[in-house]
C-alpha cells in the first residue's frame, strides 16, 4: 500500500503521536520511513550577533538549538528500529515547512504523508496548524492527519 512514508517531526506531542501511527503503518506495510526536521533561520539582533561573536557562542546556540530537535527525531528512530523497522532516515533541513515537506515528497519518491493536526503552537481554537492545512493540500500523495 505505502512504499516510503514521511513524518514530518516539529518537536510537539503532535508529531510524536503521528511518529507512533506511521510506525505501525510502516510495520503492516513493509515501508521505508523518513523524519524530515525543516528549520528556519530566524533573525538574530545585530547587538546579539556582537556579543556571541565576541564571547565566541555564535555556533554553540545555533546547534544547541538543533540539538534538542535532533534528540526528538533520534528518539523516534530508535523506536521505529526497536519495532524492527530497517533504514529508518532522519533529514533536517533548512526553509519553509510546507513547501520543504511537500518538495521533499515530491523529490523521494514518497507515497504517503503522516502528520500531527497540530503542533508546536497548538491553539486550541485552531482545528489544523498551517502547515498540516498547506501540505494537506498541496501534496500529490497520500496524507494522513494523526489528532
Ligand atoms: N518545522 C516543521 N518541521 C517538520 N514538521 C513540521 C514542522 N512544523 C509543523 N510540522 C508538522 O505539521 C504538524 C502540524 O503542525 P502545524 O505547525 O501545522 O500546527 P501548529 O504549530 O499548531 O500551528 P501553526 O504553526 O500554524 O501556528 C506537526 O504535528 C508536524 O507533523
Ligand atoms: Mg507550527
Amino acid at each position: 500500500m505505502f512504499t516510503h512514508i514521511l513524518v514530518p517531526i516539529d518537536g510537539s506531542a503532535h508529531s510524536l503521536k503521528a511518529a507512533g501511527v506511521a510506525i505501525d503503518l510502516a510495520l503492516k506495510y513493509g515501508s521505508r520511513l523518513t523524519f524530515l526536521h525543516v528549520t528556519r533561520r530566524f533573525p538574530v539582533p545585530e547587538k546579539l550577533k556582537e556579543y556571541l561573536s565576541a564571547e565566541q557562542l555564535q555556533g554553540e546556540q545555533l546547534y544547541a538549538l538543533d540539538e534538542a530537535t535532533e534528540k526528538v527525531m533520534a528518539d523516534v528512530k530508535a523506536e521505529a528500529e526497536a519495532k524492527g523497522i530497517a533504514g529508518v532516515k532522519m533529514r533536517v533541513k533548512e526553509g519553509k515547512p510546507s513547501r520543504t515537506i511537500v518538495e521533499y515528497a515530491a523529490n523521494h519518491a514518497v507515497d504517503a504523508i503522516v502528520m500531527g493536526s497540530r503542533g508546536l503552537t497548538d491553539i486550541e481554537a485552531a482545528l489544523l496548524g498551517s502547515v498540516s492545512h498547506k501540505v494537506s493540500s498541496l501534496a500529490a500523495c497520500t496524507v494522513v492527519v494523526t489528532r
